[in-house]
């Protein structure tokens, strides 16, 4: 019989790196609650309908990566590849509008598309991602581009990255942007990849975008969403610049970047770490004004980001996982008599909040206490058969190498003492 091994592109997370997944987690929930983003929650899955109407009919997303599926009750279920359409059809579903002018919510988890896997690119992947629906205004779009740079500068600690930024205007502006690049770009449409050949019907923006080489020299020429964008637009893009600068967020005007989304109107922007590679953008965001109404709600701005963690994860330096430090006790004992005294008191100790281990495997105390190293524990209780009698115990502080001998009934309190001038 042979093992059944995992889906090709859905990677598990061994115990090993997910002291580094939880790190993550916890710092950036800790600022999205300082930003005021509370969290939300939406299933893996929705009805299809939810991502064709919201990432829009000719993404690549809709048209060859869903994971879709009929279910015995005869509906079209499908894994989400995104969670910006699924918040939407949430704050929709449950009138989130009316408990406040502006929402402003964050989700961090698993999502899905039938991509081609390759290093950075996977077919369950994990997001954390926010949506601020509601305002217009530039301010929300610059709180939300310094919160994505704050968290990957200052709380991911991730070094040598870049901010990109630009604008692709609106429905006011939008079909004249699409018409100049539709017309430059059918004029020369044997140069362009297959691919883009495609998109001239469907989104020509996107070529803007191609990574190739064939293409990148047809955009260099190309007209670009910049120099079209309507008056109110552009004034929108110069108060977001002008507010990133006030706040001193370091970014560059990319005229090229466009997403793969079709809900993005005016501000674009990505975050990417140029020592990647191929799949180099950490994160991606944008403003998406006409995406509630196309949800089958009233006309409703709204602007979000998502970011990639386990490109996250792949861009974090090996110091940054600098070993924790050491925390807890070992109880290593001598004989039975011993292990049960040493399981009676752990379990004190774990009830008042002690990360505490024990001897599961019959070891003998010198395996024992190489057992304690590797578990990095800071002090290691040892009850002998002798000491017992005693009715004492040694204490062994891993750090300082230093032993002192603790009656049995003051253990508890002596490691809570202990334990407390450490971290108090
Ligand atoms: P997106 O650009 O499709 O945007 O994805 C955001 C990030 O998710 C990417 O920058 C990348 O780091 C990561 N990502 C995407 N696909 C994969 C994959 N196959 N494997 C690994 N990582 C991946 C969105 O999803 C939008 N919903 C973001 C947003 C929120 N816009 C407004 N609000």
């Amino acid at each position: 019989m042979h093992n059944i091994k995992g889906v090709r592109g859905a990677p598990d997370i061994l115990p090993q790196k997910s002291s580094r997944w939880q790190r993550i987690e916890e710092v950036a929930r800790a600022a999205l609650r300082r930003y005021g983003y509370a969290e939300i929650r939406t299933p893996v899955f929705e009805r299809t309908e939810v991502f064709i109407r919201g990432i829009g009919e000719g993404t690549d997303i809709v048209e060859k990566e869903m994971y879709t599926f009929t279910d015995q009750g005869q509906e079209s279920l499908t894994l989400r590849p995104e969670a910006t359409a699924p918040v939407v059809r949430a704050y929709l579903e449950h009138q989130m509008a009316a408990q406040s002018a502006l929402v402003k919510v964050y989700y961090l988890g698993p999502m899905f598309r039938r991509e081609r896997p390759q290093s950075g690119r996977y077919r369950q992947f994990h997001q954390i991602g926010v949506e601020a629906i509601g305002s217009h205004q530039p301010a929300v779009d610059a709180e939300v581009i310094d919160l994505l740079w704050k968290l990957m500068v200052e709380e991911f600690r991730i070094p040598g990255l870049e901010l990109r930024l630009n604008s692709i205007g609106d429905v006011a502006c939008r079909p004249e942007i699409r018409e100049r690049i539709l017309r430059y770009m059918r004029d020369r449409a044997s140069e362009l990849c297959t691919d883009c050949q495609g998109r001239l019907g469907r989104n020509p923006l996107r070529i803007l975008d191609c990574k190739q080489e064939g293409c990148q020299r047809l955009v260099a020429g190309a007209p670009k969403p910049l120099e079209s964008l309507c008056e109110a637009c552009a004034d929108h893009f110069a108060q977001v610049r002008s507010l990133l600068d006030l706040l001193k967020i370091p970014y560059t005007v990319d005229d090229r970047l466009v997403r793969g989304l079709d809900y993005y109107t005016r501000t674009a922007f990505e975050v990417v770490n140029p020592r990647l590679g191929a799949q180099n953008a950490l994160a991606g965001g944008g403003r998406y004004d006409g995406l509630i109404e196309v949800m089958g709600g009233p006309p409703t701005p709204g602007i979000g980001f998502a970011i990639g963690l386990e490109r996250v994860m792949a861009s974090i330096p090996a110091e940054a996982d600098a070993q924790t430090s050491l925390d807890g006790v070992y109880v290593a004992t001598i004989g039975q008599e011993a292990h049960r005294t040493g399981m009676l008191l752990l379990q004190e100790l774990r009830r008042r909040g002690v990360r505490g281990l024990i001897d599961l495997e019959g070891r003998s105390l010198k395996g024992q206490m190489r057992q304690a190293n590797k578990d990095r524990v800071r002090y290691c209780l040892i009850l002998g058969e002798d000491e017992l009698a005693k009715g004492h115990a040694t204490l062994r502080d891993m750090a300082k190498a230093e032993e002192q001998s603790v009656p049995l009934d003051h253990v508890v309190a002596r490691l809570l003492e202990l334990e407390g001038e450490r971290t108090g």
